[in-house]
Formats: structure tokens, C-alpha cells, sequence
């Protein structure tokens, strides 16, 4: 099976999760339009990298996706959470995501905001069930990273640091440090959460560490590169935005090219990374491959 097509077969299981999830529970009365908005928010799109990136981490281990789906839905969770509020007017203000309106253009704000924050808690809900693991000290390890990788020292506070540059000069370091952050942490989570799913030794977490590390640097350079140079259809989001709000971007502070060759670099030191794994890292390998090269 090629990349795209088990990218597809396990985006597919993960939409067919978290649709169980969203709905497993019925409204509480008068809730209805906030379900309905985190399913939108949810639901029906989105390529579901970073759920396919744990269960492919797992994999190495010899855990069966089955065993890391759960995980796998808690995490994208958090991420639509994210996009939810990254797309909110006093954020990036976008109209456009996964081809549709955002939630907030489809909501309201406030519904956004909410849906965006009952996402986020119903992750932790999620990991906190023995559906996820029957052990519940591995369910708090995952517990704790997730809440690291999505708090202050991650996520959030990557977007904290991208909005504060905005207009701003930062140099290489500076850029690179705010997007392993904002986009770095949820892609070391899915890798490290892999690891905890397959009791890893430390040998091979360092080296899914050091995988995640270069595979968020190019994902962002990606997008970024998408950014300056995409296709709105394909990407399913407007384009051409970086550069007029001031996003500090390598693509802004390098250029086009330039930002091209060191997500070819990026890309081979990720594939470096998995030479523990051997012939099992292949689809790790590939995945790296894919987010350099993707349109969409
Ligand atoms: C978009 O992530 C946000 C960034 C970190 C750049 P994705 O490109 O993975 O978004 P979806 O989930 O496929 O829509
Ligand atoms: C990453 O950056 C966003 C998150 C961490 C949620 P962007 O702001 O570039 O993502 P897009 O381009 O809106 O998807
Ligand atoms: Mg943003
Ligand atoms: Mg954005
Ligand atoms: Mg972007």
C-alpha cells in the first residue's frame, strides 16, 4: 500500500472514532448547537497527520493501531481545538479552513471559542479511559505529556510567541524555537505517545524525539511555503497571508528557495533519525517525504 492510500485508510478510522466520540454521549439539553459545532470543528476533514504519526510510532513497537486510535483521537482533539481558535479574529482571522468556513464564521465567536475549549477538555477525557489503555499509569503519562505539549511550554504558548512576532524580526533561532512550540509539540507528542503505547526503551524514544523534532520543523516550513506559494482550493485555506501580517516565517526571513533547500535538509535529517528502526521505519521515512512535497 502506498503512502497516500494509508493515509487515507487511517484518516478514515480516525474520522469513524471521533465521530463515535462526538456522539456517543446525547446533548445535554439546550447544548445541541455547541456538539454541533465541535463536530464541525472535528469532523469531516483534515488529513489527520499527527493521529496517523502516533499510530505509526506504536506500530514500531508492535502495538495494533486498534490499541492507539483513542490516542490517536485525543490528540486531534487538541489540534482541531487549536485551529478552532487560531483561525478566531483576534488571532489570525481566517474565513477558510479544510475548504469550508471556519467555525466562528459558522458560530459565532463565542460558540467557537467554546467548542474549541470542550474540545481541549474532552482530549483529557479521552485519555483518561481505559478504552485508551487498560494501564492507568500509562494513561496518566499520556495525560501529562499531552498537557505540556498543548499548555505554556507548547502549543499555546508557540502561538503566544507567533502573535507576539508579528511585525517583528526574529532571527532563525528565534522563528524555529516559536514553531517547534506551536506546531513542534503536538507532532512530538504523537511520536513520544507512540513510545509510551509501546513500552519503548529510551534508545528508540530519543530517537522518535529527534524524528518528531525535524518533522515539525518541515511541516511548518511546509505550510509556510503553501502560504507563499499554494493553492487556496487545493489547501482548503487562504494563501498569501503570512507575508501581509508580518508572520515571522523562515519563508519571510530566507525566501522562497532558500526555505525550499532547508525543508530538503529537514526532511533527510528526519529520515537519519529512524536508521534504529531499519526496514520498519520505511513509513515514517515516507510520511517526511509527503509533508515536503504535499499541495494540499
Ligand atoms: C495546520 O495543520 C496547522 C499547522 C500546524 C500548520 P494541518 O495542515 O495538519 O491541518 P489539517 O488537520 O490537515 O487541516
Ligand atoms: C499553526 O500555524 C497553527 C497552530 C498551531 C494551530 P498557522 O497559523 O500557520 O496555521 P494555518 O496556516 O492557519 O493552518
Ligand atoms: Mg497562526
Ligand atoms: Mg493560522
Ligand atoms: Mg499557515
Amino acid at each position: 500500500m502506498d503512502l497516500n492510500q494509508e493515509l487515507e485508510r487511517v484518516a478514515g478510522l480516525i474520522e469513524w472514532r471521533l465521530d463515535e466520540l462526538l456522539s456517543s454521549e446525547p446533548a445535554p439539553s439546550g447544548q445541541e448547537r455547541l456538539i454541533e459545532a465541535m463536530r464541525y470543528a472535528a469532523l469531516g476533514g483534515g488529513k489527520r497527520l499527527r493521529p496517523f504519526l502516533l499510530i505509526e510510532s506504536a506500530r514500531l513497537f508492535g502495538v495494533a493501531e486498534v490499541d492507539a486510535l483513542d490516542a490517536g483521537a485525543a490528540l486531534e482533539c487538541v489540534h482541531c481545538y487549536s485551529l478552532v481558535h487560531d483561525d478566531l479574529p483576534a488571532m489570525d482571522d481566517d474565513a477558510v479552513r479544510r475548504g469550508r468556513p471556519t467555525v466562528h464564521v459558522a458560530f459565532g465567536e463565542a460558540t467557537a471559542i467554546l467548542a474549541g475549549d470542550a474540545l481541549q477538555t474532552l482530549a483529557f477525557d479521552i485519555l483518561s479511559r481505559p478504552s485508551t489503555h487498560g494501564d492507568p499509569s500509562v494513561r496518566v503519562e499520556l495525560i501529562g505529556l499531552l498537557a505540556v505539549a498543548a499548555g505554556v511550554q507548547g502549543m499555546a504558548g508557540g502561538q503566544a510567541l507567533d502573535l507576539a512576532a508579528e511585525g517583528e524580526t526574529l532571527g532563525p533561532m528565534e522563528v524555529a524555537k516559536m514553531q517547534a512550540m506551536k506546531t513542534g509539540a503536538l507532532f512530538s507528542f504523537a511520536c513520544e505517545a507512540g513510545a509510551v503505547l509501546g513500552r519503548a526503551d529510551d534508545l528508540a524514544r530519543g530517537a522518535l524525539k529527534a524524528y518528531a523534532a525535524a518533522f515539525g520543523q518541515a511541516f511548518q516550513l511546509a505550510d509556510d511555503l503553501l502560504d507563499a506559494e499554494g493553492d487556496e482550493e487545493a489547501v482548503g485555506k487562504a494563501v498569501a497571508k503570512d507575508a501581509g501580517r508580518g508572520k515571522a516565517t523562515l519563508v519571510a526571513l530566507l525566501g522562497v528557495e532558500p526555505a525550499r533547500a532547508r525543508l530538503k535538509a529537514l526532511v533527510g535529517d528526519a529520515e537519519a533519525t529512524l536508521a534504529p528502526f531499519g526496514d520498519k521505519g520505511g513509513t515514517l521515512k515516507d510520511a517526511a517525504r509527503f509533508i515536503a512535497s504535499r499541495r494540499a
